[in-house]
């Protein structure tokens, strides 16, 4: 039985349902895969939790309820590094600015021969090639479903089920509260900020909402899936957006006159000159395949030169979702 060790940075909403669902499937890893899956680490922003022979799940529990953690010189990648941890799961902040703490831990686990899967998007937006490299020299592998639209399919669909195929364009609705402000515009006649303040009531969107409704989380998906998927070298800058605060009341009564449904579309596709990315506010006919993808729902199309068009639609929007396409991404590094 191969032994798997697994350290945890970023121990919130999904670090901890990760931690939850790792104990659920202890005995179904040793079943199937032969494989004794422990997690041995996580860290906080301010200290960690370790035990060599794997953390029991009070253990867990107990360092993630301390309100303060009291370790004020915490050294994050001297953590991960003196963990000797075979599997990264990084579920930090995403930092689109830096990388942050994300990208210096992929690093530090890459250096010392660790995989790494990661479900924030910062060290993605930031350096995927020269992660994507670093991996490569020392043979492991980066997994990033987690940070491209997690439980809807994306970059396994383009590199796995679509391996061989050219992919000539994608175009998805990657961002489920974005989703979800302009489903309640149109059907309930709310305005954007009435929309924006449900969403936060119903806990689909953060506090400050900014991220999402502004169009940077389609951005930054499009970013990463151009530059694994598309073999681009693309910024974040370089990807127009649109705000859903651009839509007002007047908007929406125009596009309901036409017969049109607003959705805010992240996009690539093969141009003559190379990779062109974009997040627009599209209005949509009704005959578009987004057109009853409703609510927090994502969804995303494909067109291949041998293949044809496809489209995938669904997947939850939330820490469970999240945590369980970060350990889709297990199952591949250890069942290899
Ligand atoms: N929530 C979702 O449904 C979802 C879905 C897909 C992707 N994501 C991505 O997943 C990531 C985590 O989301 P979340 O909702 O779990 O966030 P969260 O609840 O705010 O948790 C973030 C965690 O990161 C920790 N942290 C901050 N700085 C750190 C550092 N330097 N070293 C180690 N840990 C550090 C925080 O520590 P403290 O506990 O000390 O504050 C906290 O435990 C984000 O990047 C998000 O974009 C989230």
């Amino acid at each position: 039985m191969k032994r798997w060790n697994i350290v945890i940075t970023g121990f919130g909403s999904v670090g901890k349902q990760v931690a939850r669902l790792l104990d659920k499937r202890h005995a179904y890893y040793k079943e199937k895969y032969k494989a004794d899956v422990r997690l041995v680490g996580v860290a906080r922003s301010a200290g960690g939790c370790f035990h060599p022979d794997g953390l029991s799940v009070p253990q867990w529990e107990d360092f993630a309820a301390q309100r303060q953690i009291t370790e004020s010189s915490f050294d994050g990648a001297a953590f991960l590094s003196d963990s000797n941890a075979d599997i990264l799961i990084e579920a930090g902040p995403t930092d689109i600015q830096t990388g942050g703490s994300g990208l210096v831990y992929i690093r530090q686990a890459f250096v010392q021969g660790m995989h790494a899967i990661t479900i924030s998007k910062g060290a993605l937006v930031v350096d995927y090639a020269g992660l994507s490299k670093l991996a490569k020299q020392n043979n492991v592998m980066l997994k990033i479903s987690g940070a491209t639209a997690a439980a809807l399919p994306t970059i396994d669909l383009l590199q796995y089920n679509l391996a061989g195929c050219e992919v000539r364009a994608i175009e998805g609705i990657f961002t489920g509260t974005t989703n979800y402000v302009l489903t309640r515009m149109m059907e309930d006649g709310l305005s954007h900020e009435e929309a924006i303040r449900d969403a936060q009531k119903l806990g689909i969107a953060e506090p400050d909402p900014s991220y999402d409704i502004d169009g940077w989380d389609t951005a930054c998906k499009v970013t990463i899936l151009a530059n694994a998927a598309f073999g681009a070298s693309l910024q974040l800058q370089d990807v127009p957006k649109t705000s859903v605060r651009d839509v007002s009341t007047d908007h929406i009564s125009f596009w309901k006159q036409q017969g049109k449904i607003p959705k805010l579309i992240g996009s690539i596709r093969k141009t003559d000159n190379g990779i062109a990315a974009s997040v627009e506010l599209q209005a949509i006919d009704t005959a578009h395949p987004f057109a009853h993808v409703t609510g927090t729902t994502k969804a995303i199309r494909v067109e291949t030169d041998v293949m044809g068009d496809l489209l995938v639609v669904g997947g939850k929007s939330d820490p469970v979702a999240a945590a369980a396409a970060a350990l889709k991404d297990l199952e591949h590094i250890i069942s290899r």
